[in-house]
């Protein structure tokens, strides 16, 4: 945040319900310090019903752009003038830019996925992937996957229509197989996977005695993600790296999302380092 608001300063922000929680303030209003722009983070409570309304009138304040958050990525889709092919893909957006008086939605979760896994130096091409959970979460992973071109993608949720609605929506996506499993099943398919990705809430603070599978599904060889962040480690990534995984917690996705939506307001791209260096202060 800029150390004193003037008639210059853009403002931006994050659409949801609730915002209270949210590291995205914290992070984009230290960011606006840190390379001196006269920009300010703001966070908007907007229920669902007044969410068209809340667009037009940011629009009409000449808001430079916004987060969305929880319970508004999906709906807020009819309410934009142009939403870009990643966006389309997961059926979600995560970042609004304005431009005179036009709207632009972006999905960053995607590309915050895929940089968080681009750090860990996982390749995704030509691999076979499992993902623990068919929410909104798990939806942006699988698109991820999809345009990184993996070879195979199984979805196994506690709920199986669930996961048969995600990988029927993605059926064409991918030269091998897309596969719905329930948490119940047979895991074998999870195990001959070379990464697995909990995007499930088990595991959260709160639930942190709860791991998504059992360690049955896990070898040495696999790359564990777990895009839970807080506590930094599940149970479940503790199993996984007692069994020799190389684990990556969810902290990657949520540092990368916010760059890449900072570069989309701001055009600049600050570094990966930076941010982490605030958040684990
Ligand atoms: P997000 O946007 O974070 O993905 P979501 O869309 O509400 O949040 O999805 C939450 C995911 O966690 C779902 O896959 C959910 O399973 P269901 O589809 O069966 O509800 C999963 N989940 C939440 N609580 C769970 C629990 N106690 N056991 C197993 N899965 C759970």
């Amino acid at each position: 945040m800029v150390s004193s608001v003037d008639g210059k300063t853009s403002i931006v922000g994050l659409v949801g319900c609730p915002v209270s929680h949210s590291f995205s303030p914290f992070i984009h209003n230290t960011l606006f310090q840190e390379y001196g722009l006269n920009f300010i983070y703001v966070p908007f409570s907007v229920e669902p019903k007044d969410l068209q309304t809340a667009v037009k009138g940011l629009v009409s304040i000449s808001v430079k752009g916004f987060n969305v958050t929880i319970p508004h990525k999906e709906k807020i889709i009819s309410f934009v003038d142009k939403v870009d092919v990643t966006a389309q893909k997961v059926g979600a957006i995560n970042t609004v830019y304005i431009e005179d008086k036009k709207t632009y939605g972006y999905n960053t979760d995607v590309s915050g996925f895929m940089s968080s896994l681009k750090e860990a130096g996982f390749e995704i091409k030509g691999k076979k992937i499992a993902v623990l959970g068919a929410g909104g979460s798990a939806r942006a992973v699988v698109a991820a996957a999809a345009l990184e071109e993996a070879f195979a993608v199984f979805i196994a949720n506690r709920t199986y229509t669930k996961a048969e609605k995600l990988a029927y929506d993605f059926q064409n996506d991918f030269h091998g197989q897309t596969k719905a499993l329930s948490l119940d099943d047979n895991l074998e398919d999870i195990y001959n996977s070379h990464v697995i990705i909990n995007t499930t809430s088990l595991g959260m603070t709160g639930m942190s005695d709860s791991s998504p599978v059992s360690e049955e599904v896990l070898h040495k060889d696999h790359l564990v993600v777990d895009i839970i962040y807080n506590p930094p480690e599940t149970l479940f990534l503790k199993k996984a790296r007692q069994k020799g995984c190389k684990g990556i917690n969810g902290m990657g996705m949520l540092v990368y999302q916010a760059l890449h939506s900072f570069e989309i307001w701001t055009g600049k791209k600050p570094s990966g380092e930076l941010v982490y260096s605030l958040l684990t202060k």
